[in-house]
């Protein structure tokens, strides 16, 4: 691995590594990471143009889980605001002798953008571009699927919301269909599917209850407004009504379905509290289990570095 920018076209067996590699970093209690000093000496580089708890807090942890150092740019109040352009920050933190920058932006597409610019053996990491990709929380969630459910090779996975916005649905359908789901299902209202699921291999469904009949896995999404022109934002209340992730209708799944989401969750609107806190949900296993994949991608895209710059020593470049 040089970089991870999205799962898309990614191998059976690359993906499989990455959940294997996290996999043996949780220890048999479940409360905790085991600590490595596989990124001794390098520096980790954490560029959120956009906010985030989850992704940043797990990034962090896994960097020093990994005894790497790690620098978190306050994008707010770096010089960015006085019109420095993203390549410019970006040299000038890699001057200061990073080996990693984990890129959160906005534009779909900015970590790719990096990515073709950074100096060999600097690895990019893409935390969320827009609405192209997320792949880091693809595969904490199909780490999750593994663990709960034994395997991701026959299930039937729902994801249910707000899809055209998500860059999250776009990385775990790729992932899905790789690993051997045996279906993905899409359910949501029609101004919020694009049509580009059916040639990416979902099953389209506008009603909850048939969407959701017989299936293993649930998981929602949030209506990310911050994305969306009035035209297209739904009423909230109407919206709980039709696809709102609520008891009875969680009731419809296998009754050993989980439900997943990858936060932030907004209770209420896309799933009631008595599910997202009940007996079926891993939403926050999610959370643990995204400090062990990110441990894993990291120390992959990096031993893939080290394996570059040696041959690049070995010919004398
Ligand atoms: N799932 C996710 O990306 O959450 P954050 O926005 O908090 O990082």
């Amino acid at each position: 691995l040089k970089h991870f920018l999205t799962t898309e076209g990614l191998s059976k067996a690359l993906l499989t590594e990455i959940l294997d590699l996290a996999d043996s970093f949780i220890s048999t209690q479940e409360r905790a990471v085991k600590k490595v000093p596989l990124l001794r000496g390098k520096t980790v580089v954490n560029l959120f143009f956009e906010n985030s708890t989850r992704t940043r807090s797990t990034f962090e942890l896994a960097a020093k889980r990994l005894s790497a150092d790690i620098l978190n740019l306050d994008i707010a109040s770096s010089a960015t605001s006085k019109g420095e352009t993203l390549m410019d920050t970006l040299w000038n933190l890699e001057a200061m002798y990073s080996d990693m920058f984990v890129v959160r932006h906005a534009d779909s597409g900015a970590a790719h953008f990096i990515a073709e610019q950074v100096t060999p053996g600097v690895a990019i990491i893409n935390a969320g571009d827009g609405r192209h990709a997320h792949p880091t929380q693809a595969m904490l969630d199909m780490l999750t699927i593994r663990r709960h459910k034994g395997a991701i090779e026959g299930q039937t996975v729902a994801i249910v919301g707000d899809i055209l916005h998500s860059r999250v649905a776009r990385s775990q359908i790729h992932a899905l269909k790789t690993l051997g789901a045996k279906e993905i299902r899409v359910i949501g209202p029609a101004t919020l599917i694009p049509k580009e699921m059916k040639d990416l291999g979902a099953n389209i469904y506008f009603d909850m209850e048939q969407g959701l009949a017989d299936v293993d896995v649930i998981i929602m999404l949030r209506l990310q407004k911050e994305r969306m022109s009035d035209a297209l934002l739904p009423s909230e209340g109407e919206y709980f009504k039709l696809y709102g992730l609520t008891e009875a209708k969680l009731a419809l799944a296998k009754p050993d379905a989980i439900v997943m989401h990858p936060g932030p969750i907004n209770r209420g609107v896309e799933i009631d509290s008595a599910v997202a806190d009940g007996a079926q949900s891993v939403i926050l296993n999610q959370v643990s289990y995204g400090i062990a994949v990110r441990m894993a991608v990291m120390a992959m895209a990096m031993s893939g570095q080290v394996a570059e710059q040696q041959a690049l020593i070995a010919k004398g470049i």
